[in-house]
């Protein structure tokens, strides 16, 4: 039988160590492995012959398609991949502040008129959570309220034929099993209270949305070591200082990944944003150098921003390279192809780039528009009137077809951008039947000349390597 050695436990991705160490060896976090009560010993073989046989069944068998639920608010369940389904589990993550609490608060509003609903939470008090339905507008909302962090008075309570229909717990981090020493918001006590409840969902047909604060440095505390537990994991995002919110679909077992709901936090609550390239671009000005409208695409959604770059002389030995919002890595490789395929090298300058109203951008067809923005900073020459830009960039500097050319083109259409630089030969494919012009970018070097920019212009020759640095 194993001996029950005492466990230090990653409290950010829940990766077992041996020894007590600084630095988690998994994750690399500095300062989260902490001592946890040693695990039970592991079970005995279960040895052959007392089980029962399990049936096997085809794939091709009439299943009913499961019955989903629908929250009434639009842009929530397409991220959810079109409602929530009975006895599934969901993890809804995000930065503390960033507005949780409120979305399930207002999610549960709408769904009580239909089915029945509660909101258990371990962090607010009944009157803090009434305060805020006030504000939302949900006072009369017939939502069960509770407070409470015990998991087995809950499951005590859901655990009824007539018990509610969707749950939310909020939040995870401060649930707590009694058979288990170690303290809430411990790896062993989130993943053990999240078992429960799941369980129970499972058995019982319900919904139980579980919230999960992120800590600082990104990794969520606990409910990282949830995400396979679960059927879908939502992150809702955000930067703080701008009004929009993203949930984001990370897994959905049981709709597409990737989707994105779009939120402005406002005065009362979460208001839906049903067209978020509009609000992207609500404060764009036109005709000014160093900015670039990316069309691009967001799950299965078109989303135009605005990416903005300014070039400044250094007053540095090593200039800066300051990213807010995109991969600083993939700014280091736009830079690189520009020095090295259009010989445009910008060593003794420093470069921003900024992607306007705090969205974060993954993909690589904004490197194009990256480019675009950096080049019109250095022409010092605006993007021609109502231009959108996509395509990736590839280290000989080519311009490489990316997805969905058609759906982009069409959201630029729709937003009154009549003309297109993207990728040679994509549009054809595409078969896009568009009003907007098209110009095709087939190597980088091609975007010189629209923003004035002479090869070897701009450089200072020796200047030494920049250094990286993102926000
Ligand atoms: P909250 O939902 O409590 O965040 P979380 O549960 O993710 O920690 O959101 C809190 C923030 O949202 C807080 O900074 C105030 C803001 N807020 C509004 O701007 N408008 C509102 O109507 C509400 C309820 C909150
Ligand atoms: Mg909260």
């Amino acid at each position: 039988m194993a001996r029950a050695a005492p466990r230090y436990v990653c409290q950010g991705c829940g990766a077992a160590h041996r020894k007590w160490t600084g630095r988690c060896d998994d994750c690399g976090a500095w300062n989260s492995v902490v001592e946890e009560a040693p695990v039970e010993a592991a079970p005995k073989s279960l040895g052959a012959g007392h089980g029962q046989a399990v049936s096997f069944v085809s794939l091709d068998g009439v299943g009913a398609a499961a019955p989903r639920r629908l929250s009434g608010i639009a842009e929530f369940d397409r991220a959810i991949g079109g409602g929530l389904v009975p006895g599934s589990g969901i993890l809804v993550g995000g930065d503390p502040g960033i507005g949780k609490s409120t979305l399930m608060l207002q999610v549960l509003g709408r769904m009580a008129g239909d089915v029945l609903c509660a909101y258990i939470s371990g962090e607010e008090a009944i009157d803090q959570i009434r305060m805020r339905a006030a504000r939302l507008g949900l006072a009369d909302a017939p939502v069960q309220l509770a407070a409470a962090t015990s998991v087995r008075d809950i499951t005590t309570t859901l655990d009824v034929a007539d018990g509610p229909a969707v749950v939310v717990i909020d939040s995870i981090q401060t649930m707590f099993v009694d058979t288990l020493e170690s303290a809430p918001g411990s790896v062993a006590q989130v993943r053990a209270s999240a078992q429960e409840l799941i369980r129970l969902a499972k058995r019982r047909g319900f919904v139980v949305v579980l919230v999960g604060h992120v800590t600082k440095d990104g990794a969520i505390a606990g409910p990282r070591v949830l995400e396979h537990m679960v059927d879908t994991v939502l992150y809702f995002e955000g930067e703080r200082g701008h009004q929009f919110r993203l949930l984001r679909a990370i897994k959905n077992r049981y709709g597409p990944t990737d989707e994105i709901g779009v939120f402005e936090m406002t005065d009362s609550g979460l208001m839906e944003v049903a067209n978020p390239s509009a609000l992207f671009l609500a404060e764009r000005r036109g005709n000014v150098s160093g900015a670039a409208v990316f069309a691009g695409i967001e799950g299965t959604r078109p989303l135009l921003v605005e990416i903005q770059a300014l070039v400044a002389p250094s007053a540095l030995a090593t200039p800066r390279r300051a990213v807010v919002g995109w991969d600083s890595a993939r700014l280091a490789m736009v830079l690189a192809v520009l020095d090295a395929r259009c010989a445009l090298s910008l060593a003794g300058r420093d470069v921003y780039l900024n992607v306007a109203g705090g969205l974060r951008i993954g993909e690589p067809a904004a490197d194009l528009a990256v480019a675009g923005a950096i080049l019109s900073a250095v022409g010092d020459r605006p993007a021609p009137e109502g231009t959108v830009m996509f395509g990736e960039i590839g280290l000989s500097g080519e311009v490489r077809a990316v997805g969905q050319s058609a759906q982009r083109l069409k959201e630029a259409a729709k937003l009154g951008f009549v003309r297109a630089m993207m990728p040679p030969g994509a549009a054809r494919q595409a078969g896009a039947d568009t009003d907007i012009e098209i110009h095709e970018i087939g190597h980088i070097g091609d975007l010189l000349a629209p923003f004035g920019c002479a090869p070897g212009a701009s450089g200072a020759p020796g200047a030494p390597a920049p250094r990286q640095e993102a926000i």
